[in-house]
């Protein structure tokens, strides 16, 4: 882990006058025209990673971008980055951003509100002729949310350098297409983005997110100042049976792969029972070959995503699981594969004390909260110092169509956002 040297104790007087140039309708109005790439009928989106309205998201942010002036870069994952430049453009870069990919059933704020919010700081300091000592790069990370290509996270830990480029272009999504494929077709819809050279380690890096719980609006509190983040496993499970008549191969002679998934997954259940109220345990993904009603399924693929605060408990649960996905329990062939697995992290006091002071010199309420939910910065965390700003989402729902968060709070967050940024461009 990076520790944080150089790092102001308290916002700059000149970042606070950017902070109060954060303009909340045009920040609103953004959001509701990235909403528009992938709007579904029940008012969310569906944005997924490299899509054709992923891309045509990044089309318009990047046109918002040129209109300020940024100079737009991008690398071998698609990771987009939008320069402010600093007076010293050899200094080490602050990066700001999150992602613009969303699940299936997503909602309009998760990530994309962290990549307007670092524009809208830009655009800020821009308006009040803020030149930082340092460039500041606006960032979009590739595939952070893993639905379409698993692992998710994809963008952000290729560029910090803890997964390899090769293997994750490798990865196919369920109709065969596979991350290279689908970055060539945004390369080819961006191909006048200069590509953006080497990894220069940032400075430091700062992501806005909505909280995706129910904490800060339950206690009334616009910000909150992110303390770390759990830790995640996600693992693949094949079950590989024999297909066959419904009618006519008798019970006890059948390699039923469905029937052996529903009773893994039932062990499982029964095994994170042991793990008390902060275990997290979902299979969300859940796929049957040939998927017929009068076939024997000769084939099941399912996900886990694993999490919990303490990396012990984590570790055991993963290990029960992996004892519990042996083929002869299961009376079929299973194979288990390990996707990512995170340990639980804690963002460093010095960054967090910055952005905690930048809302105290804003006026706006804070707290300290731990993210529950994964975000890039759990990856730039072990590149540079790295920290969070969460604002309130409605009962804390999202990767639902009907996330929602209040315009005031967007504000809000981007204030803070940029009060810290300012400061970290100048600093060190
Ligand atoms: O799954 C997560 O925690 C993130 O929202 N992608
Ligand atoms: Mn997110
Ligand atoms: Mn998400």
């Amino acid at each position: 882990m990076v520790d944080a040297p150089g790092i102001p104790v308290g916002p700059a007087a000149g970042a606070l006058d950017a902070a109060a140039a954060v303009d909340p309708d045009r920040l609103w109005r953004r959001h509701m025209a990235m909403a528009r790439h992938g709007a579904t009928a029940a008012g969310g989106v569906n944005r997924q990673a490299l899509s054709p309205e992923d891309v045509a998201a990044r089309r318009e942010l990047r046109g918002w971008a040129r209109e300020i002036g940024l100079q737009p870069s991008i690398d071998d994952i698609g990771n987009l980055f939008l320069r402010l430049p600093g007076a010293d453009a050899d200094a080490a870069p602050v990066l700001a951003g999150s992602h613009m990919d969303s699940q299936p059933t997503g909602g309009r704020f998760d990530g994309i509100y962290g990549v307007l919010a670092a524009l809208e700081a830009v655009e800020a300091m821009r308006e009040t002729g803020t030149t930082p000592r340092r460039p500041i790069d606006v960032v979009a990370w590739t595939n952070e949310e893993g639905s379409r290509f698993a692992p998710g996270m994809m963008g952000s830990s290729v560029f910090a350098g803890r997964r390899d480029l090769a293997a994750m272009l490798r990865v196919r999504d369920a109709d065969g297409v596979s991350v290279a494929d689908a970055l060539a077709g945004l390369m080819a819809a961006e191909s006048e983005l200069p590509k953006r050279q080497g990894t220069t380690a940032p400075a430091a890096y700062l992501e806005a997110h909505i909280e995706q719980g129910p904490i800060l609006e339950a206690k009334g509190v616009p910000v909150g100042v992110v303390t770390g983040i759990q830790g995640k496993l996600t693992l693949r499970v094949t079950v590989t049976g024999e297909r066959g008549h419904a009618g006519t191969v008798p019970q006890d002679e059948r390699k039923d792969a469905l029937a052996a998934a529903v009773a893994l997954i039932s062990a499982m259940q029964d095994a994170i029972a042991d793990g008390g109220p902060d275990v997290k345990f979902t299979v969300g993904r859940f796929d049957t070959t040939p998927n017929a009603p009068s076939v024997i399924p000769s084939g099941v693929d399912f996900s886990i995503d694993l999490r919990h605060p303490d990396d012990g408990v984590l570790q055991d649960l993963g290990d029960r699981i992996a004892d519990i996905c042996r083929p002869e329990r299961a009376g079929c062939d299973v194979r288990l594969d390990e996707l990512s697995n995170d340990q639980a992290l804690e963002f460093p006091e010095a960054l967090r004390a910055l952005v905690g002071a930048s809302a105290d010199g804003l006026q706006i309420a804070s707290m300290p909260i731990l993210s529950a939910a994964g975000h890039d910065a759990r990856h730039l965390h072990y590149m540079c110092p790295t920290a969070m700003i969460f604002v309130p989402c409605r009962a804390g729902v999202s990767h639902r169509e009907d996330e929602h968060a209040d315009a005031d709070h967007l504000a809000d967050g981007a204030r803070t956002l940029t009060a810290a940024l300012a400061t970290l461009a100048d600093a060190g």
